[in-house]
């Protein structure tokens, strides 16, 4: 069967460090809404250019441009062996679309991750965060740094970044908007039966043996 599955969590939960392991072990294309916006915003097209405006606000980009870029992603074929979405739906219109689009294209989620960290702690992962400019590997200064000070493990490049939005002014309402809407989607993925929680305030190698606990016995 195919791993048609999502990741949630709130800003900062650890998503984008875990799904870079999921995607690794499974096989499987990761979506990540917020990866996709960045690089539209990188090469100045017209819709990274509308995404700015929201993104470093920390407000959520408008419904129908997102619901079209995953549903426009999820009819490419290398999602045929299954998908990990990251970051989508992040909202009650999202989940109802991204269901919409799984009947629609044979392609229906069969499980759902939840990390969930505890919202003091988000503030300082996300301002201490930092990111590596040639191939995109995260780290942080205290929780998670490179082996070897000001290079990175994966490609052994040696700059890195801070993101726009990671300034802590941006992060606290980045922080407002997902919890409100955050508890209704739980309950959404809950009631269909499609949800697993995972503790992500455990050290990052914890958090992956125990999604990796959940998503061998889905296979
Ligand atoms: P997006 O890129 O999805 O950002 P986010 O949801 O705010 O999540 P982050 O990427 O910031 O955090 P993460 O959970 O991936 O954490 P990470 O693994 O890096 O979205 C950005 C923006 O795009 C949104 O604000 C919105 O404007 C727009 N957008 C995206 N999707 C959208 C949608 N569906 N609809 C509308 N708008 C949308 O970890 C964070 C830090 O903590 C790192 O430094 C890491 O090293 C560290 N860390 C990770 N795990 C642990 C651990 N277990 N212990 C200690 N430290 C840890």
């Amino acid at each position: 069967m195919a791993m048609n599955l999502m990741l949630m969590g709130l800003p900062g939960a650890g998503k984008g460090t875990q799904a870079e392991r999921i995607v690794d072990e499974y096989k499987i294309p990761h979506i990540s809404t917020g990866d996709i916006f960045r690089a539209a915003m990188k090469n100045e097209t017209p819709m990274g250019l509308e995404a700015k405006k929201y993104i470093n606000k920390g407000e959520l980009v408008p419904d129908e441009v997102t619901n079209g870029i995953v549903k426009e992603r999820l009819t490419q074929d290398d999602t045929n062996v299954g998908f990990l979405l990251d970051g989508f739906p992040r909202n009650m219109a999202q989940a109802e679309a991204l269901t919409e689009m799984g009947k629609e294209l044979g392609k229906e989620l069969n499980g759902v991750i939840n990390i969930h960290v505890d919202p003091e702690s988000l503030m300082e992962r996300l301002t201490g965060r930092y990111i590596c400019r040639n191939c995109g590997a995260t780290y942080h200064k205290v929780f998670n740094p490179t082996k070897v000070e000001g290079t990175c493990d994966r490609c052994g490049e040696h700059e890195f970044y801070q993101r726009d939005d990671d300034k802590p002014e941006t992060v606290k309402n980045r922080l407002d908007v997902n919890i409100k809407m955050n508890t209704p989607l739980l309950d959404y993925y809950k009631e269909n039966g499609l949800l697993h929680e995972v503790d992500g305030n455990q050290d990052i190698d914890k958090v992956f043996a125990d999604i990796k606990a959940i998503l061998d016995n889905l296979k």
